[in-house]
């Protein structure tokens, strides 16, 4: 009996070092991309990263002005919004001449296109 209760002990501890370094290693991920909605995931982010350029007033995003819902679709129907945020080189990459978004912003943003790009 002393020799399973000093191998559970062990075991015990190595089981608990395995699992510190594995968090070491590998990161909790806190990036929550459950529930991504338009106004409180998607506008947040193209507010802080787009709007300087792309809102009704700005003369410097080319036109576009993603602060509306109605554009902005059009511009995740045809794939535009996903390639320029990737920088995949199919269309010049965004936010223009500033680093990409981070890899959680872009989860964020194709949580909410995979949920059907929702007006919500
Ligand atoms: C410094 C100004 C600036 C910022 C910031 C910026 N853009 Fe742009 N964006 C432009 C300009 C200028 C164009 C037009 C480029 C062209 O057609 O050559 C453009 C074009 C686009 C287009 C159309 C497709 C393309 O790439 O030409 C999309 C989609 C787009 N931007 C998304 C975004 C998103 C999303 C962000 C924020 C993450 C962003 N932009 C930030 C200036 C900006």
């Amino acid at each position: 009996m002393k020799i399973i209760g000093v191998v559970a002990i062990i075991t015990f501890f190595l089981t608990g070092c395995y699992y510190d370094k594995a968090q070491l290693i590998y990161p909790i991920n806190t990036c929550d991309t459950t529930n991504a909605k338009y106004s409180t995931t998607v506008v947040p982010i193209l507010s802080t990263n787009c709007y300087v350029c792309h809102s009704g007033t700005a003369s410097s995003g080319g036109g576009i002005a993603l602060d509306n819902y109605t554009t902005l679709k059009t511009y995740v129907t045809n794939g535009q919004l996903l390639n320029s945020i990737n920088q995949t080189g199919v269309v010049p990459a965004m936010p223009l001449n500033a680093t990409i978004l981070s890899t959680c912003d872009i989860s964020q943003i194709t949580a909410w296109i995979n949920s059907g790009a929702l007006n919500n």
